[in-house]
């Protein structure tokens, strides 16, 4: 087993579901103390205890990373419990879906409060205490919709692409300060909710296989262990990157050509 986090001392939002629960689980296994925190608080827990079976060092604690409050409280809590942080993982974000002429304005604003400001508010409080340690690692999950549109979400793209951009700027700003922030951007991945949305519209799984190179959606581990790689010393000169995990799907052009039906000369058709 590696242990690239051995004394050091992680937060993880959203972690009771998905990719968190995922992220958190393989920080403690390299020897991590995670505070895990979420707003499913008997599912955070379900993972905490999980973690502790294994030998792990974990802690739940209930935050909503839309409240300023709560967001700086968890900060303080590692610092009591575990005396500093080195790795922040803002991961939660919530978001409502609707066109741009259908989405109320006031869903728009709701998922600004959910998906843009979380990753604000978990940088600020987080910066302090990773410069009061000498240093550290941000990773923020955005998405593939933070370098390009999917249709009919205009809430999501402009959130996600808002996370990219606070991604560089606290890169630029921070790095003197020997704090790397990068960005996870996943594609289509079988969280608990996607997973059931891929397993029970097979329309939709199809576009999405079709859609990527790799042929099949990411599970949530393949996700988290990019996030740990961001967060640990071995991407010790990545800074402000935006890392698609998305099997090959930005890659492609998005324009689908039969060449034996185009050309078949050339292609020996
Ligand atoms: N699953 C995908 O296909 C996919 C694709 C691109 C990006 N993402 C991003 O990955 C991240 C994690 O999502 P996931 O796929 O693991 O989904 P998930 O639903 O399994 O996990 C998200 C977790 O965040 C928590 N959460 C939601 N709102 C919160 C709030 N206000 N405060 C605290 N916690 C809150 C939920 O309770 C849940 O435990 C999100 O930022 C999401 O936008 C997911």
């Amino acid at each position: 087993m590696k242990n690239r986090f051995e004394n050091r001392v992680v937060i993880v939002t959203g972690a009771a579901s998905g990719i968190g629960a995922s992220a958190s689980k393989l920080f403690a296994e390299e020897g991590a103390s995670v505070l895990l925190t979420d707003i499913e608080d008997e599912a955070g827990q379900a993972v905490v205890d999980e973690i502790k079976v294994s030998g792990g060092v974990a802690e739940y604690m209930h935050v909503d990373v839309s409240d300023a409050e709560q967001m700086e409280a968890q900060v303080a809590r590692v610092e009591a419990l575990w005396g500093g942080l080195d790795v922040m993982f803002n991961n939660a974000a919530g978001v409502r879906l609707g066109g741009l002429l259908e989405i109320p304005v006031e869903d728009f604003i709701w998922s600004m409060d959910h998906a843009i400001k979380p990753y604000f508010l978990g940088a600020r409080f987080a910066v302090p205490a990773l410069q009061r340690r000498g240093g550290g690692a941000i990773v923020n999950t955005a998405s593939i919709a933070g370098l390009a549109a999917d249709r009919g979400l205009p809430a999501h793209v402009t959130c996600k692409h808002a996370v990219v951009g606070l991604t560089k700027s606290l890169a630029v700003d921070f790095a003197r300060d020997n704090i790397r922030t990068n960005a996870i951007c996943p594609g289509a991945t079988r969280s608990p909710i996607m997973a059931t949305m891929l397993d029970s519209a097979p329309k939709y799984a199809d576009a999405v296989n079709r859609a990527t190179p790799q042929g099949r959606a990411c599970e949530p581990e393949e996700q988290a262990k990019v996030a740990l790689f961001l967060a640990s010393d071995d991407a010790s000169y990545l800074n402000g990157c935006a890392i698609r995990v998305d099997g090959g799907l930005l890659a492609h052009s998005g324009i689908q050509i039969d060449w034996d039906e185009v050309a078949p000369e050339r292609h020996g058709g």
